[in-house]
């Protein structure tokens, strides 16, 4: 879809394949490189990453290195999550609102995933395991301005913040001042706090309210999901590692499926929207929006997958689209 987009529109794409499977993984212990790291975000626009996630790396080590490495070697910290219902019966609540599109701007590079903590004592009853949430005013300003930023863009008019700042109070004072002082300089967009417990309820009960959300890394990852599955399931939702101006990594919200592996049926529409993204991000906005199209009029001719109640494999639903293309 990417090649066959890019080409309808006179781009100039050239793709290259990168091995960074767990087959490789289980075979020489190697992840990815720090060499391999640098090639792949000096050498290139951007990363267009398959799912990962496999049975035979039970502690997810694989998946960790390449995605979040990714993501901090190469400074990434907006995770962009667009969670837009393109059909109704596509969600699983009642009565969904046909409008309901909520773009997540998850932090990317701090927070709980910064990997600051430590075990004392491990294996044995007095085990200590610790976990830090890092929060620097650099870090939030940066995501909260995006949001912001966004919003102006896209002529959404609320941003709403994530956080528990009834129990987190460091982290959550931060963000409640950067939040007020960035949100000043646009007054043209309201702004709201929400405390995460209560936005997980508020995702079920009205999805539809939430246009542009902003938090940090752990709730984005969490809320993102939930948002995803209100508008049609993982097997929908894709995402963009960015930092703008700079190279960029693409990938669906959703893992790998171990439980349907070999089948041929994987939803593969939220990979062709992270296509999407990729193009746009290219500067090929136009073939960006052919893309979208036609994973709109999958859903639209029930040219789909099992998991959203199609009848074809991820190969059929892939030559549909690209069929589609050229029409
Ligand atoms: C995601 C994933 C990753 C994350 C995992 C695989 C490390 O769940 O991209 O949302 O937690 O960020
Ligand atoms: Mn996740």
């Amino acid at each position: 879809m990417l090649a066959a987009a890019a080409a309808r529109h006179g781009g100039d794409l050239s793709l290259d394949p990168w091995e960074l499977s767990a087959d490789r993984y289980l075979s020489d212990g190697v992840t990815i490189t720090d060499e391999e790291r640098e090639r792949l975000v000096g050498e290139y626009d951007a990363a267009l990453l398959g799912a990962l996630g496999d049975p035979r790396v039970p502690d997810g080590r694989h998946a960790r290195d390449i995605l979040l490495g990714l993501r901090f070697r190469a400074d990434l910290y907006i995770n962009f999550r667009p969670c837009r219902l393109l059909a109704p019966e596509l969600s699983p609540l009642r009565t969904p609102d046909p409008s309901t599109h909520i773009v997540f701007f998850r932090e990317n590079t701090e927070g709980l995933y910064a990997g600051v903590g430590g075990s004392l004592r491990a294996g044995t009853p007095d085990e200590v395991a610790t976990e830090q949430s890092v929060n620097t005013y650099r870090g939030v300003e940066r995501i909260v301005r995006a949001a912001f930023r966004y919003a102006r863009d896209h002529g959404r008019s609320r941003v709403t913040m994530v956080d528990k700042a009834n129990v987190l109070r460091y982290e959550g004072g931060l963000w409640r001042r950067v939040f007020a002082e960035v949100g000043d300089e646009y007054p043209e967009i309201e702004r709201e706090t929400m405390y995460v417990d209560a936005m997980a309820m508020d995702l079920v009960r009205r999805p539809e309210r939430y246009d542009v959300v902003v938090t940090s890394n752990l709730f984005g990852d969490i809320l993102s999901d939930l948002g995803a599955q209100v508008t049609g399931g993982l097997g929908l939702a894709p995402s963009g590692n960015l930092h703008p101006g700079k190279w960029a990594l693409f990938e669906p919200v959703h893992g790998s499926a171990p439980d349907i592996a070999g089948r041929g049926i994987a939803n593969p529409l939220a990979a062709v929207a992270c296509a999407a993204l990729t193009l746009e991000h290219l500067g090929m906005a136009g073939a960006a929006e052919e893309v979208g199209e036609c994973i709109e009029a999958s859903i639209a001719q029930g040219v789909t997958t099992p998991d959203q109640g199609g009848s074809s494999s991820t190969r059929e639903v892939g030559e549909w689209m690209i069929g589609r293309l050229a029409e």
